[in-house]
């Protein structure tokens, strides 16, 4: 048995630039880690012809189409050899099509995972290239960096100085579904091509952090960041519950709220993870009605698991 603990991710910033012919965005975006892991395991099965998949946890995630079984079929492709079919446990924790990247940290166990099974090794670059075609958020988790910034569609991975100290995050998923598909495409519809301004907030946060950003720091960041995710006003105009929610959680918490992904997840940066968790504690004593049915997590940059959680 080979198994693993894929964490999460959010993103501190996401620029969107222009849509290329093959239908994806050029991105740049800082890629954070987070303390908030599915578990993957994988064996051999005893019988069975096919690779095959057993999902428990958190609802929502595809299980003919999950995304491990492709990893696994795109690996053997590659390794061009008749490898034995496996079974996969998966546990969702990380709330599924969220925008923490749950599905693409399972991916890129899974591709790890399964070398170490079937005993082969793919060089460096060809995992690489195996990730970008699973998926845009996978090269970063197979990179195994704990801040990177990301280019190109997601292959270009930089990874950067972990933030010191730790730091702590309060989550909110809100409950509704967004495609991350229609959320780009809303995008395309909403912007003038080319109107985006050349300075990066991305870049600036690569050099803070490259020269030895610490977590309570990165919180002083955190009212540029609240509008450095492009992809804002398509999701806020796909989802209207988005907009409502920011603002009830900005008036609660008095912190700046940013959007992770695509969405629907929310999230609020803190010096550490018990202030995190304190923060949510109160929010949900209050029972406001914009949170109901809002998947609540307090985490840091290490896990695997929250510190706290509700419900
Ligand atoms: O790569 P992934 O499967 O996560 O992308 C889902 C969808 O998001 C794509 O089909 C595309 O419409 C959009 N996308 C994009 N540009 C990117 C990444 C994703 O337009 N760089």
């Amino acid at each position: 048995m080979f198994a693993a603990r894929p964490m999460a991710k959010v993103n501190l910033t996401l620029e969107v630039g222009p849509l290329g012919d093959d239908g994806y965005h050029t991105l740049t975006s800082i890629f954070l880690r987070i303390g908030l892991a599915d578990l993957i395991a994988l064996k051999l099965t005893a019988g069975g012809a096919a690779d095959r998949v057993v999902v428990s946890g958190l609802p929502g995630a595809p299980i003919e189409e999950n995304i491990v079984l492709r990893a696994l079929a795109a690996l053997r492709e590659r390794a061009g050899l008749p490898l034995p079919p496996v079974e996969i446990e998966l546990e969702k924790r990380v709330p599924v099509a969220a925008g923490l990247g749950g599905g693409s940290s399972d991916a890129a166990a899974a591709l790890k995972l399964a070398q170490a099974c079937w005993g082969v090794g793919v060089a460096a670059s060809d995992e690489m290239t195996l990730a970008a075609r699973l998926g845009s958020d996978v090269p970063f988790f197979v990179a195994d960096a704990e801040v990177a910034l990301v280019e190109g569609r997601g292959e270009a991975v930089r990874p950067l100085r972990s933030v010191g100290g730790n730091a702590g995050l309060l989550l909110a998923t809100a409950p509704t579904t967004l495609s991350t598909r229609a959320v780009f495409a809303r995008h395309d519809a909403l912007s003038e091509q080319g109107s985006r301004p050349e300075a990066s907030l991305s870049e600036d946060l690569a050099i803070a952090l490259e020269s030895g950003l610490i977590g309570q720091e990165l919180c002083g960041w955190a009212g540029r960041l609240r509008d450095a995710n492009d992809l804002w006003p398509a999701a806020a105009e796909l989802a209207p519950l988005l907009p409502a929610l920011r603002d009830e959680l900005e008036k609660r918490t008095g912190r700046p709220w940013l959007l992770s992904g695509s969405g629907p997840t929310l999230f609020a940066l803190y010096p550490s993870a018990p202030d995190a968790a304190e923060a949510g504690r109160v929010l949900v004593d209050r029972r406001p009605a914009s949170l109901d049915g809002a998947l609540i997590h307090a985490v840091d940059l290490i896990g695997p698991d929250p510190i706290w959680r509700h419900p």
